[in-house]
């Protein structure tokens, strides 16, 4: 399987390039900065420089031939304001998926957040408040395109090794962290569940092995 990975150089992309590298897929890292590509590279994908803040849909959709599946695994990160919040987290997401519908690569996985697609609570830290309505956003857009998405909202992520336990469940699922390992792996196996398709999943940490609890989810 080729899948290519919207934010290659990103945490929870590099440890999911690793997990498809050993099962024998094809990685592909799209990355902003060329200094990156080395890090991509040893965690056995291919890297490709692509500024998605940059990029024409066109651009991107040349990128995407011949490929089996996306991962957005891309996002402005701490530290940065609310116009990136918009720029990266839904403006990246909706380029990506407008891309995916125009290479014809229907399989979409889309990192989201918990905490998504409730309006920010009164009073809430601006920054956070455009990050939610950004990830709101890019989630309406997957979710009105004629492509086989999966939409998957982690709680707080951790750089903690892989426990392989988790929570995967339609909302709501109480909040809670999770490593981002147990992310990359999620991903790994929804990209082999194609029956999860037109679900939006939250994850936490939790009980349930990876494979059991994506198979459950699976139609
Ligand atoms: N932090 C949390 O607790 C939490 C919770 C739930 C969900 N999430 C979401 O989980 C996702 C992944 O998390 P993570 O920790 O793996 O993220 P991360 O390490 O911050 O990685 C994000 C990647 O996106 C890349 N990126 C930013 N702008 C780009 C652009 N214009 N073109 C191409 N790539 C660009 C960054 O590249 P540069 O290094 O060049 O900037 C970075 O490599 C994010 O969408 C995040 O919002 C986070």
């Amino acid at each position: 399987m080729r899948v290519v990975i919207a934010g290659g150089h990103g945490k929870i992309a590099l440890l999911l390039e690793r997990l498809l590298a050993g099962r024998g897929d094809q990685a592909v890292g799209l990355i902003r900065n060329p200094a990156h590509a080395a890090d991509v590279q040893n965690a056995g994908a291919e890297a490709v420089v692509c500024d998605l803040e940059a990029a024409s849909a066109d651009d991107v959709a040349e990128l995407l031939a011949g490929a089996d599946a996306v991962v957005f695994a891309a996002g402005a990160g701490p530290g940065s304001g609310a116009p990136r919040k918009d720029s990266v987290d839904r403006g990246a997401s909706v380029l990506m998926a407008g891309a995916a519908e125009r290479a014809g690569v229907r399989r979409f996985v889309q990192i989201s957040s918990m905490g998504t697609g409730q309006p920010p609570r009164p009073g809430t830290d601006e920054v956070w408040a455009a990050y939610i309505t950004a990830k709101t956003a890019a989630e309406d857009d997957l979710r009105a395109r004629d492509l086989d998405w999966t939409i998957l909202r982690p709680g707080r992520l951790t750089d903690a090794p892989a426990t392989g336990r988790i929570h995967l469940a339609a909302p709501p699922v109480p909040r809670d962290t999770i490593p981002r390992a147990d992310v990359a792996a999620v991903i790994a196996a929804l990209l082999d569940e194609p029956g999860t398709q037109h679900q939006t999943l939250e994850l936490t940490g939790g009980n349930s092995p990876v494979a059991a609890a994506v198979r459950s989810t699976s139609e």
